[in-house]
């Protein structure tokens, strides 16, 4: 059975063959309509694989092209504090100090990448990323179809600002997704006097990563007509007998996928293939991840079947994310 058959027959048991047929015969259509109108959107379109699309442009200049109710899923993990990857602060990410990136300790003597910390953030900085994510927000709620939903990844120490502006913007806020993972954030002692406050943790040692999941107003009564007219309004299954849950459990992205993709912040495929999977109810429409990096997200949708187009504003991100999509979508086919 395709995986639109098999999901609108899970989605309705009772409904009747003709139906489901004229259902999936109407939601493609839009998806090709949808697939048609985006594919030329924006500056230097590139095509990594098959049914993937990315172009080297800004999130929120490419959303003002996009005509409205198009997207039927975004999936994506912003720059959490704005500042990290602009110019002042990205130049200084490769020696790994100063601004906002800083070098976690080395373990067993094995070098760590570097972390954003979100702690020299100011009230300026706060504003503005709030300005950001309200701008984007607004676009991101105009773009997607009705019921589309939206998954956002965030910090713990931002994500109560980020995500009210999803709220404020008209988005419905659906619950978190709580990816479980060991990272190197907090669990450290007062610094310059670590043998003096030997039992005293700073912050606690981070253990998890929220992501915000927005949904986009029903036009339709019912989920189950939403579900007809769009092929949106609620989330896919991981199968008929198993819901999709919103603790995931993750392990920190694995050295073989940070050899194909060198972006400081590239999320594993193990997680992102679930997260980008779950977004698209029926299986059928076109997912959207505004804020590329090293290609995660549009490697996953790939790999799980899905119509995908991202948009990167650094261009030597771009073109790394072009090379390492095919090779992210292959890697661990058992996943
Ligand atoms: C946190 S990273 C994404 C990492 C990605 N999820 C991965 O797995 O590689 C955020 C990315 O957004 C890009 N970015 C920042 N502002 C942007 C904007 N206005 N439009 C498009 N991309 C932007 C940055 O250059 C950075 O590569």
């Amino acid at each position: 059975m395709a995986p639109l058959d098999a999901a609108l027959a899970a989605t309705e048991p009772a409904a009747k063959p003709l139906r489901h047929d004229t259902i999936r015969h109407s939601l493609l259509g839009r998806e090709a309509e949808a697939w048609e109108a985006v594919r030329s959107l924006g500056k230097f379109i590139r095509r990594p694989c098959d049914g993937v699309m990315l172009a080297n442009a800004d999130a929120l200049e490419w959303l003002d092209e996009v005509p409205e109710d198009l997207i039927s899923g975004i999936v994506t993990d912003p720059p959490y504090g704005l500042i990290e990857y602009e110019d002042k602060d990205h130049s200084k990410l490769r020696e790994g100090r100063g601004g906002v990136w800083r070098m976690p300790p080395a373990i067993g003597g094995v070098e760590r990448s570097p972390v954003p910390r979100f702690t020299v953030l100011t009230d300026a900085d706060r504003k503005r990323l709030e300005r950001f994510f309200q701008a984007f927000a607004e676009r991101a709620l105009r773009a997607l179809t009705p019921g589309g939903h939206l998954m956002i990844a965030s910090n713990p120490l931002l994500s109560t600002t980020t995500f009210a502006c999803f709220e404020q913007a008209g988005f419905e806020k659906r619950g978190e997704i709580i990816r479980l993972v060991q990272t190197l954030r907090g669990g450290d002692r007062p610094k310059g006097a670590e043998g003096e406050f030997k039992e005293v943790t700073v912050m606690p040692r981070s253990c998890w990563e929220p992501w915000g999941l927005f949904r986009k107003p029903l036009s339709e009564k019912t989920v189950a007509a939403n579900l007809r007219r769009w092929g949106t309004g609620a989330l896919r299954r991981i199968s008929p007998a198993e819901p999709f849950r919103d603790v995931i459990e993750s392990a920190p992205t694995r050295a073989s996928e940070r050899e194909i993709a060198d972006h400081p912040s590239l999320k594993p495929q193990k997680f992102m293939r679930q997260v980008v999977r779950a977004v698209l109810p029926l299986g059928v429409g076109v997912v959207y991840d505004p804020f590329v990096g090293g290609g995660s997200t549009l490697a996953a949708a790939a790999r799980v079947g899905y119509k995908a187009i991202g948009t990167e504003l650094n261009a030597d991100y771009a073109v790394l994310a072009c090379r390492a999509i095919p090779r992210l979508r292959s890697i661990h086919p058992e996943e």
